[in-house]
């Protein structure tokens, strides 16, 4: 069942050691979730000119790598995850690397509702653009996130696909966490077939 409200729960590969046989190989399914997701297409689609880019909780990388193979063009990419040591947080309030974009993929859905709020807060004074695909919270979604045995993912990815639909989002969930500051176009809607759109645009870099 999908509530109506997000649900969070532990993902396991959080808490596996990143060199773990089976957190490594849940990685491995991740590149294949994201490709059945599109969701490499969909955030080339919104970075637009964006050369310096920063994926919070970007994982291994693959998901940027793919995103720009997509746009036929290098980018400055620098990937913020705790498997490379990196905390979001932490790299948000002390980073002053000029950035042009921040992306996170499947990543916004671990956080609660005041992190999330924390997190935007400190990504809007960062860079003039915010791109996130998210899993949807929907009953698609849900369906899809049960039926990984199909593609031989592992128990790890099994159980974090079902949890990362009830953490996810619907409706207009990101936008309401955005600073309510003027200067912003939002957009946020469903990107078929799985995955939930957020886009948060400055003003001053259209
Ligand atoms: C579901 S994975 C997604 C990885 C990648 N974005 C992708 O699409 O393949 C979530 C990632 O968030 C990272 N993560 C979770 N909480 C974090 C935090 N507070 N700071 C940095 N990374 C975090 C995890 O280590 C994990 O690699």
């Amino acid at each position: 069942m999908v509530r109506s409200s997000r649900s969070l729960e532990p993902e396991w590969l959080d808490h596996l050691p990143p060199e773990d046989p089976r957190a490594v190989r849940s990685r491995a399914d991740l590149r294949r979730v994201n490709a059945i997701m599109g969701n490499a297409r969909i955030i080339a689609r919104h970075l637009g000119g964006a050369r310096r880019v920063a994926d919070l909780g970007g994982g291994d990388g693959s998901l940027m790598q793919a995103v720009q193979r997509r746009l036929k063009r290098e980018l400055e990419i620098t990937i913020v995850d705790r498997v490379c040591g990196l905390e979001v947080f932490d790299f948000l309030a002390n980073t002053r690397a000029p950035l042009d974009a921040i992306v996170a993929n499947l990543f916004l859905h671990h956080l609660t509702q005041a992190d999330l709020r924390r997190l935007f807060a400190l990504a809007a004074t960062r860079a003039p653009l915010f791109v996130a695909c998210e899993p949807r919270r929907s009953a698609l979604a849900l369906a899809g996130a049960r039926l990984m045995w199909f593609i031989g993912a592992n128990d790890v990815t099994r159980h974090d696909a079902v949890a990362s639909v009830r953490a996810g989002f619907a409706g207009g969930e990101l936008s309401d966490a955005w600073p309510a500051a003027p200067g912003w176009s939002l957009e946020e809607r469903p990107a078929p077939p799985f995955s939930h759109l957020f886009v948060a645009r400055s003003h001053a870099a259209l």
